[in-house]
């Protein structure tokens, strides 16, 4: 498959991600899981920005300004229908990203490499580096809404460049992209 196919069915993936975030997020706050709904609004920025850099290498291979609605297909009467409750939301976003993190990133990245296309084998390795924190994060709060653990509310910063998750405080350096702090935005 083409890097550009290969760009087009990530941005697919990532915009659907988001919306269906979004969606997680207002059924956690319906039950009154806030730092959950939290995480998900702050995850689906990150997949924004996921988005953005995908859309920017597409436009570098094909040498044009792409208009993201003409790409990407979000349904969200469907999305709506996946809603379910907050842990197995949480579930299915786990399954979502080990999915992206383990086998469709490694090999869109793969490709980029053999077609020589840097910018989006970046991009790819980016979004897969960001996608296991998502993984990791979400794991984390299975395991404590499964152990009855009290889940507090804490900051939550996200880095524009490379959409990786950061709680409390900004790293000095992105462990990800290694940009600065400032990069971070609080959300
Ligand atoms: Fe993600
Ligand atoms: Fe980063």
């Amino acid at each position: 498959m083409s890097v550009i196919a290969n760009l087009k069915e990530a941005l697919n993936g990532e915009s659907n991600a988001k919306r269906k975030y979004e969606l997680f997020a207002e059924r956690a706050m319906e039950e009154n899981h806030p730092h959950i709904a939290h995480v998900f609004k702050a995850v689906a920025f990150a997949e924004s920005i996921h988005i953005k850099n995908h859309l920017r290498a597409l436009n570098v291979i094909m040498n044009t300004e792409s208009d993201l609605n003409d790409i990407v297909e979000v349904d969200v009467e469907e999305l709506r229908g996946k809603i379910r409750e907050t842990k197995l939301n949480l579930m299915d976003a786990l399954e979502g990203e080990l999915y992206e993190t383990k086998k469709m990133y490694k090999s869109f990245e793969k490709n980029a490499r053999k077609e020589k296309q840097d910018v989006a084998e970046l991009s790819f390795n980016l979004a897969r580096q960001a996608e296991k924190v998502h993984a990791s994060i979400f794991s984390d709060l299975i395991k404590s809404l499964e152990k009855n653990r009290e889940i507090e509310s804490q900051k939550i910063y996200v880095c524009t460049i490379c959409g990786n998750v950061e709680f409390n405080d900004p790293p000095a350096r992105c462990p990800v992209c290694d940009h600065s702090e400032k990069f971070f935005e609080e959300l």
